[in-house]
């Protein structure tokens, strides 16, 4: 099985990332063969400055190495460094009806957030099924927002394959469903674009106050509370055992505990949980030659598969 997942440098990483792509994308690292890059090509189309850009793109490289990339299993690579993806999003970008772009919620959602409708944002998706079809990626770790993007390169890959024979794998999302939606401070979605986010590795200190403000109902210490209804709880889950879950749960139901007692448990949680990565993460940052050797070792696997798929689409469409 290949597995292949991305994530745009277009910020700092938090946990609903951590929970919705990284930590599934580094489970499966297991259970395949794996790829995973750094979609800076894709975070131009949002991120217009280029001290931005390199920055981001160092910090993903350190916080994917940190949280537990196995660089000799995994294939971790920068976008850029496989250019053959550009070519090939040529490729299937004649075979992608319009409407089926005009219909991403993703695409929708940016302009309503009031970024600018270039080409590049218009045609994200088809660079993305670049991404996932030149490595045949059978299997693509997301959170839910991606779901549509994954479905979109499926039909490209079945439209490329009808008219011109079968080149393309037809890849499958993979999505958890317990994680699919991390909720932020605010009971949002939490995303970089509504400053509601934990940072993975932020100033422990801003940590701290930002779960402070976590938003919660006003029932008072004594009143018995539904967890399932508590965007809280739903983030103290991610790091609890079940038989930690359970038992906050029960206390919720009881009545007498503050979310105040709650949001401090989660804070002890989250620290302890990230403490050991937040550690790697700075020994890593002290050594930037050997996150560039292994960007680039991933980024020559990658681009072996890549070139061969660039290879037979581009015969199957009659050039060479
Ligand atoms: P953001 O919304 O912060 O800009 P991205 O859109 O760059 O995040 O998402 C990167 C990856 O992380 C995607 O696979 C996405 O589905 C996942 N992801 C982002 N936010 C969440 C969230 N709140 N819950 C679950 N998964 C998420
Ligand atoms: N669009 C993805 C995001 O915003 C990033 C991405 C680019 C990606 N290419 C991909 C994810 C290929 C999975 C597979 O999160």
């Amino acid at each position: 099985m290949r597995i292949l997942s991305g994530i745009q440098p277009s910020g700092k990483l938090h946990i609903g990332n951590y929970f919705g792509m990284m930590k599934p994308a580094l489970e499966l690292q297991e259970r395949g063969e794996a790829f995973l890059f750094i979609a800076n090509y894709h975070a131009l189309t949002t991120v217009g400055d280029a001290a931005a850009l390199r920055e981001g793109t160092r910090d993903v490289a350190l916080d994917f190495l940190a949280c537990g990339l196995d660089p000799e299993r995994t294939a971790f690579y920068r976008q850029s460094d496989v250019p053959e993806v550009c070519e090939l999003a040529w490729l299937l970008s004649v075979v992608t009806p319009m409407g089926l772009l005009e219909r991403c919620h993703s695409y929708k959602d940016k302009l309503a957030k009031g970024i600018a409708a270039s080409h590049g944002l218009f045609a994200y998706p088809v660079l993305m099924a670049a991404d996932i079809l030149a490595v045949q990626s059978n299997v693509v770790p997301v959170g839910r927002d991606q779901k549509q993007h994954v479905e979109v390169t499926r039909d490209i890959a079945i439209k490329f394959n009808n008219q011109y024979g079968p080149v393309f794998t037809v890849p499958e999302p993979s999505i958890r469903d317990e994680v699919a939606v991390v909720p932020g401070l605010d009971g949002q979605k939490m995303s970089k674009s509504y400053g509601n986010t934990v940072e993975l590795f932020g100033d422990p200190a801003e940590t701290k106050r930002r779960i402070m403000r976590i938003v919660t109902d006003s029932r008072s210490l004594e009143d018995p509370k539904d967890p399932e209804a508590c965007n809280l709880f739903a983030l103290y889950r991610l790091f609890a055992s079940p038989d930690e879950r359970e038992s906050m749960a029960a206390r919720y139901r009881a009545g007498g505990l503050g979310y105040g007692t709650v949001k401090k448990e989660l804070h002890g949680k989250l620290d302890a949980h990230f403490a050991p990565m937040r550690a790697r993460r700075a020994e890593l940052a002290a050594d930037p030659g050997y996150v560039e050797s292994v960007l680039r070792r991933g980024a020559g696997r990658a681009r072996a598969l890549a070139v061969a798929t660039l290879r037979a689409a581009r015969s199957a469409v009659g050039i060479e």
